[in-house]
């Protein structure tokens, strides 16, 4: 008999077509501003969903506007998500209070999950993108063995502190067999408003050449701006807020990349 791996139980959510995993090494680095802001910028095209999985913080209600919101239940007996900025929008913070969600363990997780994927109605998604806490604990592998997750972007900050928390994320990514699809590199540098020059907020560290070494491209830079911070806030994200400013040029030009790696036909 052929051995079963817990891979077997992987089984696709109907409609959707991709799933794409925003991770971290580290926590802080701006992983849900860039969930937040990728599914905004890709909502303007395609048909988005948000998942905001992270059990330990979940921050993207905030980001959001939609907080002490309380999904309803529809007619087939599914969550019914959120809409925001036109695309679907899912947390763990509408389910549970924040202060007992950080006792979870294991199979409570597991369970979770299972419901955000399976009893929600998401409906036709071109892209679900699920806000991971950091790391590489239990939420990452319920994700990676219940659903075949075609890509994971990785936020970090530049410095080498970081590189070792990015490594090991990188490392269990390739174990589970979820295809990196590239590195958002945020907080890198900061525009000089007297002059409109870049100043290096740290120096370079080695995580562009170890991402090098994993072919993992690097597919945006986001410069560290109070407003980002500001917009995440007032419960709007950056690309809808200041659409004409760098930031959301930016956010625009990863959505294309993603769009690129990760085609719906
Ligand atoms: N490029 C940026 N410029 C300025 N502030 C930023 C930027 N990116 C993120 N921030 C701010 O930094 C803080 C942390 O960002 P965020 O919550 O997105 O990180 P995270 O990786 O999701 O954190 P956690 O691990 O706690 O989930 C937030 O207050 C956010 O507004
Ligand atoms: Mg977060």
């Amino acid at each position: 008999m052929a051995a079963t791996s817990p891979f077997d139980q992987q089984q696709a959510i109907p409609g959707v077509k991709h799933i794409i995993a925003v991770s971290s090494g580290k926590g802080g680095v701006g992983k849900s501003t860039v969930a937040t802001n990728l599914a905004t910028a890709l909502g303007q095209k395609n048909k988005v969903g948000l998942l905001d999985a992270d059990i330990y913080g979940p921050s993207i209600p905030r980001m959001l506007g939609s907080l002490n919101q309380k999904p309803a239940i529809n007619k087939e007996q599914k969550i019914e998500p959120l809409l925001r900025y036109g695309i679907k929008l899912m947390s763990i913070g509408f389910l549970i209070d924040e202060s007992s969600a950080v006792v979870w363990r294991g199979p409570m997780l597991f369970k979770a999950m299972d419901q955000f994927l399976r009893d929600v109605s998401w409906g036709e998604l071109d892209y679900l993108v699920v806000d991971l806490p950091p790391g590489t604990g239990d939420v990452q592998l319920s994700l990676a063995q219940k659903v075949p997750v075609s890509g994971a972007v990785m936020v970090s900050t530049p410095q080498n502190v970081s590189l070792t928390d990015v490594k090991r994320a990188v490392d269990m990514f390739n174990r589970v067999g979820i295809r990196m699809l590239g590195l958002v590199e945020n907080m890198a540098y900061m525009i000089n408003p007297a002059n409109g020059e870049k100043i290096q907020l740290f120096p370079k560290g080695e995580l562009e050449s170890y991402m090098k070494t994993q072919s993992i491209p690097k597919i945006g830079e986001i410069p560290f701006n109070p407003s980002i911070g500001l917009a995440c806030e007032a419960g709007v994200p950056i690309v809808e807020s200041y659409k004409a400013g760098a930031e959301a040029q930016e956010f625009l030009r990863i959505a294309e990349r993603v769009r690129e790696l990760l085609p719906v036909t």
